[in-house]
C-alpha cells in the first residue's frame, strides 16, 4: 500500500521531529495534540529546526516551506479518519497509549498503520487496543528526531511482514537507516544495548574503578563512540535511565538492568544531568566540566 497521508499523535519532542521529516520528504501530515498551546510549541521546535536546516544549506528553502505547507495541525481526533499511517508520539503511558490506539481503530479505515514511537512499552500490548494487531508496528526514532539517523522498526507478536516493510519503506524515505527488530522484546535493540552499557558504566564509577570523565575518554578513544555512556546518560536523563532500565528489568528479571544504587541515588539527590545542570558532568556554566573525583 502506498503512504501519502500521515498523521501524528503528540506533537512534543518526538512527534513535532516526526512530523518534520514526514512533511520534508513530501508527506501530508496532520499533527494532533489536546490543545493548542502545545501544538504551537510543535509548530515553532519544526521551524527553528528547518531554519536551522536552511541556514546550514542542508535544506533548500523552498522544500523548508513545502514542508511547512505540508503540516496541517488539529486537536481531533477524528481528523485521523483519512490517513495511511499514523504514528503515535505521546507521553509514555500504557493507559494513554491503549486508549489512543482504542479511538484510532474506531476512527481510521482499515488498511490504515498503527505505528507506536514507544521507547519501552511492548509492541503487543500497544496492539491489543484495536482489532488489527497484524497492521500495528513498532517505530522508534531517536532524538533529535531530525538530526539522528537511526529508527528501529519493531515486530510486535502479530505483526506481518507485509506492515513492517511498508513502514520500514517510509521511515527509509523519511531519511532513515533502519533496523528491523524482530522481536517484541523490552528495550527492542539499542536501549537492551545501550542500557546494559550504562548500567556497567556507572557501576565502574560507583566502584571508584574509574571517573565519568575517564570511562567515556575509555569508550570514545577505544571503540569511536561519539559520547560515552557517561555523556550519553546526562542528555537523555539520569531519571529517564533509570526508568528504562527499572521496566526492562521487571519484565526479564535480568540483572544487569536492575539500576545500580549510585544511579538510584543521584535521582532521589536530583542530580538528572543536563536538565537540572549536575549529573555525571557539572553544566552550570554552560559547559560540560567534569568534577568527579574517585
Ligand atoms: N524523548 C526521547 O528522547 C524519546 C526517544 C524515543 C522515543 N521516545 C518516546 O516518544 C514518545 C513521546 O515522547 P516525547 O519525548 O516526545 O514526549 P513529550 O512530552 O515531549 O510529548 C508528548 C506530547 O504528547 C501530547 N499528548 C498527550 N496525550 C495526548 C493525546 N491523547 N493526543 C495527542 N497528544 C497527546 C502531550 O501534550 C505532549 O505534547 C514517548 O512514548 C517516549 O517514550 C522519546
Amino acid at each position: 500500500m502506498a503512504i501519502e497521508k500521515v498523521y501524528v499523535v503528540g506533537a512534543g519532542l518526538m512527534g513535532s521531529g516526526i512530523a518534520q521529516v514526514a512533511a520534508t520528504a513530501g508527506y501530508r501530515v496532520t499533527m494532533r495534540d489536546i490543545n493548542d498551546e502545545a501544538l504551537a510549541k510543535g509548530m515553532k521546535a519544526i521551524e527553528k529546526s528547518l531554519g536551522k536546516f536552511v541556514e546550514k544549506g542542508k535544506v533548500p528553502e523552498d522544500t523548508a516551506k513545502s514542508a511547512l505547507a505540508n503540516i496541517k495541525t488539529t486537536t481531533e481526533m477524528k481528523d485521523a479518519a483519512d490517513a495511511d499511517l499514523v504514528v503515535e508520539a505521546v507521553f509514555e503511558n500504557i493507559d494513554l497509549k491503549l486508549d489512543v490506539f482504542g479511538q484510532l481503530e474506531e476512527i481510521t479505515g482499515p488498511e490504515c498503520l498503527l505505528a507506536s514511537n514507544t521507547s519501552a512499552i511492548s509492541i503487543t500490548s500497544i496492539a491489543s487496543a484495536t482489532k488489527r494487531p497484524e497492521k500495528v508496528v513498532g517505530v522508534h526514532f531517536f532524538s533529535p528526531v531530525p538530526m539522528m539517523m537511526l529508527c528501529e522498526v519493531i515486530y510486535g507478536q502479530q505483526t506481518t511482514d507485509e506492515t513492517v516493510a511498508v513502514v520500514k519503506a517510509w521511515a527509509e524515505d523519511v531519511g532513515k537507516d533502519v533496523v528491523v527488530v524482530h522481536k517484541d522484546v523490552p528495550g527492542f535493540v539499542a536501549n537492551r544495548v545501550g542500557l546494559a552499557m550504562s548500567g556497567v558504566a556507572i557501576d565502574l564509577v560507583a566502584s571508584g574503578v574509574a571517573t565519568p570523565q575517564e570511562i567515556d575518554k575509555t569508550m570514545k578513544l577505544g571503540f569511536a563512540h561519539r559520547m560515552g555512556p557517561c555523556e550519553t546518560a546526562d542528555l537523555t536523563g539520569i531519571d529517564v535511565l533509570h526508568n528504562a532500565m527499572k521496566a526492562i528489568y521487571n519484565e526479564t528479571k535480568d540483572e544487569r538492568y536492575w539500576p545500580p544504587v549510585l544511579m538510584q541515588r543521584m535521582v532521589t539527590a536530583g542530580l538528572l544531568g543536563r536538565k537540572t545542570g549536575k549529573g555525571f558532568y557539572d553544566y552550570s556554566s554552560g559547559e560540560q566540566v567534569a568534577y568527579w573525583e574517585l
